[in-house]
């Protein structure tokens, strides 16, 4: 991946939350990023640090609860660790858009979907115009555009709020888009239409996406690249299919596994035992070590480096023997 070609490069990013008995790192080592035009999904069990992740590139987490311990964002050349509120605001919903976790309240039930797709063009200092908002309505699929224009969210299918709420993030032409578990929170009738849309707003408008999911499939089907993460770091990283055909990290495999066999029926053939460390656990170890059935003596040792290995990073004591 040559430098020019970055959209955004966020590296050695670390997070911590305030809590009554003081501070909690819970994101202690996040590297991505971003070719233009391509979609990378963030994987990972809950609670392994995606959302905090993600908010932080855009520092959305409240500065009185939390701390951006270290970390370079640098998206089109600019540190957005190192700009104000208000140069930050400009980049927000604007060249950086976000669809958050459990967005279904996305939608102003008290306003038309006209004046809402306008008013988004409007607060970003945007050109706006009612022939701008029906052309991002036909973009996301919505039929009848001058009708919708004018309607409220309660007379349309939740299929079409999901629309919606898609073309209120793309309609001021983000160069990237992160959605967070965009179909976690819909009918499964629903989910492929937004996984095809997702997939025909980045090849049409040639639009980078960042996809959190803890769905193989959804990732299988729309990413270029994946990111690993677990225990509040990126334990793997690289593209899609060599990750599949040859998961390097213990944990990655055993995902990949997992994914594989919920789908031969209702019945779940396999699980992963145990359960993921919360940032109360953390400790100077690989974090996968006490579910891993690879475990070495050292592995508890101290956290695990981030190797290069053809392109591929991997955070696993296994590899530094090779
Ligand atoms: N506002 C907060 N205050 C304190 N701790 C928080 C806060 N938000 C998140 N955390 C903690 O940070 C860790 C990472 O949370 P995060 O939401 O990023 O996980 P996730 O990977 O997105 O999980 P999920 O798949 O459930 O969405 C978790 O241990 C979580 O409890
Ligand atoms: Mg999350």
């Amino acid at each position: 991946m040559t430098h020019e070609n970055k959209l955004i490069e966020v590296t050695d990013l670390k997070v911590s939350f305030y809590h009554e008995s003081g501070k909690l790192q819970v994101v202690r080592g996040f590297d991505m990023s971003v070719e233009k035009g391509k979609i990378i999904g963030i994987l990972g069990e809950s609670g392994s640090g995606k959302t905090v992740s993600a908010t932080s590139i855009l520092k959305l987490e409240e500065d009185d609860v939390s701390s951006i311990d270290s970390g370079e964002v640098i998206f089109k050349g600019l540190n957005l660790m190192e700009l104000s509120e208000s140069e930050l605001r400009k980049i927000r919903g604007n060249r950086i858009s976000y669809i958050f976790q459990n967005a279904s309240s996305a939608l102003n039930p008290f306003k038309s979907i006209g004046k809402q797709l306008t008013e988004v063009l409007k607060n970003h200092k945007l050109a706006f115009s009612k022939e701008l908002v029906l052309q991002a309505l036909v973009e996301v699929g919505i039929e009848d555009t001058e009708t919708v224009y004018d309607m409220y969210p309660f007379q349309l299918s939740g299929g079409q709020n999901q629309r919606i709420m898609i073309a209120q993030c793309i309609i001021s032409r983000p160069d990237l888009l992160i959605a967070d578990e965009p179909t976690s929170s819909i009918d499964a009738s629903l989910r492929k239409i937004v996984l095809d849309l997702l997939k025909e707003i980045n090849k049409k408008n040639n639009m980078s996406i960042i996809i959190i999911t803890h769905d193989f499939d959804v990732a299988k089907y729309l990413c270029d690249r994946l990111v690993i993460m677990y225990g509040g770091l990126v334990v793997e990283e690289g593209p899609l299919n060599e990750i599949f055909a040859n998961p390097f990290h213990p944990y990655t495999k055993e995902l990949i596994v997992c994914a594989g066999s919920l789908k031969k029926g209702d019945e779940i053939v396999y699980t992963l035992e145990g359960s993921p460390p919360s940032p109360f656990e953390f400790a100077d170890e690989c974090p996968f070590a006490k579910r891993c059935k690879v475990r070495l003596p050292e592995c508890t040792s101290e956290i695990p480096r981030t190797l290069e290995i053809s392109g591929r990073k991997v955070r696993c004591i296994r590899y530094e023997k090779r």
